[in-house]
């Protein structure tokens, strides 16, 4: 007997883990002294052994989770470089640079660059458009969800297809809180039935429509949970990183069987930083 259409299966999710191979770079010259986000006011002082413990905490749970976490060496005057996230797109060996929207970041891309020849990858192009990586570009290994409106260039998305060759999906991004496509999305589950959590206001409305077209079981994040970068979890498909205030977003993974794991990123919000921006995946 064939069982048809298995209604409600789709909140049973049976989320399974899998492991990750993680970039990070330590917060060691972080401070907020240019404002390229609505969250950065150079005004606020930053406490940078706070934000060294918060970030060793990030990798410490990554490491516990059995992940592996790769560390970039972080450079002087580089105060961003913590956001490891918007510096390279790696999907199968192949690695797509960045090129930074702010004069301020620029030198970091070059850096990350360096640091993939040295470790032998050899398929590696720099983009010729502004491309913040894995800030805007989300991997549900089937597509590369795309953002677009404040930081990479539309036409960024097309050179990631073309370099990667995978399929790209083009996203706008409308509030400038919501700056880059991690600020509002993140792959819970990737493969075939991939699941998303984002919040929908930080998209333009064809852009929304195209979500729910796409991932009609996706979890719907609240302004609360938006605000306090919720969004910008890490999910190994069944545990989710997740910043500490995300409470209610918290609740409602662990409704579907996903565990969430909180951390507190309190010092990298004042940059407009969460888990995500410090974690670049190198995806099989
Ligand atoms: N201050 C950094 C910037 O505005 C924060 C980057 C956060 N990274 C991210 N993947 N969203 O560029």
């Amino acid at each position: 007997m064939t069982v048809i259409a298995e209604q409600g299966a789709t909140a049973l999710e049976s989320p399974q883990a899998s492991p990750r191979h993680y970039v990070m770079c330590p917060p060691q010259y972080f401070t907020v002294e240019y404002s390229i986000n609505p969250w950065m006011d150079p005004g606020t002082p930053v406490d940078v052994d706070r934000a060294m413990a918060q970030w060793t905490e990030l990798k410490r749970t990554y490491e516990r989770l059995g992940h592996t976490v790769d560390v970039v060496e972080p450079q002087p005057g580089l105060p961003d470089m913590v956001f490891a996230a918007n510096s390279a797109t790696v999907i199968g060996g192949k690695v797509l640079g960045a090129r930074f929207r702010a004069p301020q970041r620029a030198a970091e891309a070059e850096h990350f660059r360096r640091w993939f020849t040295t470790r032998g990858y050899r398929d590696l192009v720099m983009p010729s458009r502004t491309n913040e990586a894995e800030g805007d570009f989300a991997w549900t290994g089937e597509v590369l969800l795309a953002g677009t409106g404040f930081r990479t260039d539309p036409e960024a998305h097309a050179e990631a297809q073309e370099v990667l060759g995978v399929p790209v999906v083009s996203l706008r991004l409308v509030d400038p809180r919501y700056y880059h496509l991690d600020t509002a999305l993140f792959v819970l589950r990737r493969g075939p039935g991939a699941r998303i959590a984002y919040y929908p206001e930080a998209f333009s409305d064809g852009s929304r429509r195209v979500l729910e077209r796409m991932f009609p079981d996706a979890v719907i994040a609240s302004e609360a949970d938006a605000a306090c970068l919720g969004l910008n979890g890490v999910s190994d498909g069944k545990h989710v990183v997740l910043p500490v205030e995300a409470t209610a977003l918290a609740a409602q993974l662990a409704d579907r069987g996903y565990e969430p794991v909180l951390v507190d990123v309190s010092e990298l919000r004042k940059s407009g930083g969460g888990p995500k921006c410090c974690t670049l995946e190198l995806h099989p």
